[in-house]
């Protein structure tokens, strides 16, 4: 039987991954849908037994539902069970499965860009929120260990290395220290606005090999990576581009074409910096 995939969230009218889902999945005659449903708040609960009740095959999650899908499921993978959230869920013969490909696509990303990654790589981590804690989690287990996370507000950073095992850094000494990480990954919602040319941390000090990460791929170049200058470095594109790949073989047990997955997201205007 045809199979059905989705995307949840609020917005999605934004969301490439139907176009880069039903691209992949055409390429590999896979006779499959994907499509989008934007749901509201008021809707959610509805919309998360209903998806369940029409038997989909799987979907993924995005904004604001990752952790709200969390009770309707009946099993959590082990990604999605350390990030405390969910952004792929597939249909099993025992019910709802719910995964997390977000941490392990930022470091197939990483390795796809960034050629002197190694397990001693010396990471210092922006941001302690959600995005980063879902990166963390996903680099501590395969295995990433020298990593400072700094914060704009201290505690939450603290808050963050305690539970990971990682260290933890005010802006001011971080920025006075930068010289010493191999690779800076942006993971704040500074950026975002591409009016604005607020950075998150002042780059002064960068040494010209360390590699510079930003997770958001919309703007293109942020100020933060406009500020990297010649550095290697790369935006969000990629994340998001693997992170479908790996929910992409999670569903269908094949390992899409990435190129076609960047061409995809090329032609909707959305390109690696
Ligand atoms: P997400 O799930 O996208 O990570 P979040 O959990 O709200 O969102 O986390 C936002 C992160 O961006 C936090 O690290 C936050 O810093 P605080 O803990 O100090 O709030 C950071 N952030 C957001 N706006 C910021 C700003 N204007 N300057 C610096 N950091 C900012």
């Amino acid at each position: 039987m045809k199979k059905t995939y989705a995307v949840i969230g609020y917005p999605v009218s934004h969301s490439i991954s139907p176009a880069i889902h039903q691209q992949a999945l055409n390429a590999l005659e896979i006779d499959a849908s994907y499509v989008p449903f934007e749901i509201t708040c008021a809707n959610q609960a509805a919309a998360f037994s209903g998806l369940k009740a029409l038997g989909i095959d799987g979907f993924n999650i995005t904004a604001p539902y990752k952790e709200a899908i969390i009770p309707y499921l009946d099993e959590l993978a082990d990604s999605a069970k350390l990030a405390q959230a969910v952004n792929t869920v597939k249909k099993t013969d025992t019910g709802y499965v719910g995964y997390n490909t977000d941490g392990d696509g930022f470091i197939a990303s990483l390795k796809e860009d960034f050629k002197a990654l190694t397990l001693e790589t010396r990471f210092l981590i922006i941001g302690a929120g959600g995005a980063a804690k879902g990166i963390l989690e996903a680099m501590k287990a395969q295995g990433y260990n020298n990593i400072t996370i700094t914060n704009r507000t201290l505690a939450t950073a603290e808050n963050l290395a305690e539970l990971l095992n990682c260290q933890s850094m005010d802006l001011e000494t971080a920025q006075a220290n930068l010289a010493d990480f191999d690779c800076i990954v942006q993971t704040t919602s500074v950026g975002m606005d591409a009016s604005s040319e607020a950075l998150p941390i002042e780059l002064t000090g960068l040494r010209a090999d360390t590699f510079v990460s930003d997770l958001i791929y919309n703007p293109q170049e942020t100020a933060f990576l406009k500020a990297a200058g010649s550095n290697p470095k790369q935006n969000g594109l990629g994340m998001l581009i693997y992170q479908a790949a790996l929910a992409f073989e999670i569903w269908t047990g094949k390992w899409p074409d990435i190129d076609l997955m960047y061409n995809t997201a090329n032609e909707k205007g959305f390109k690696k910096c």
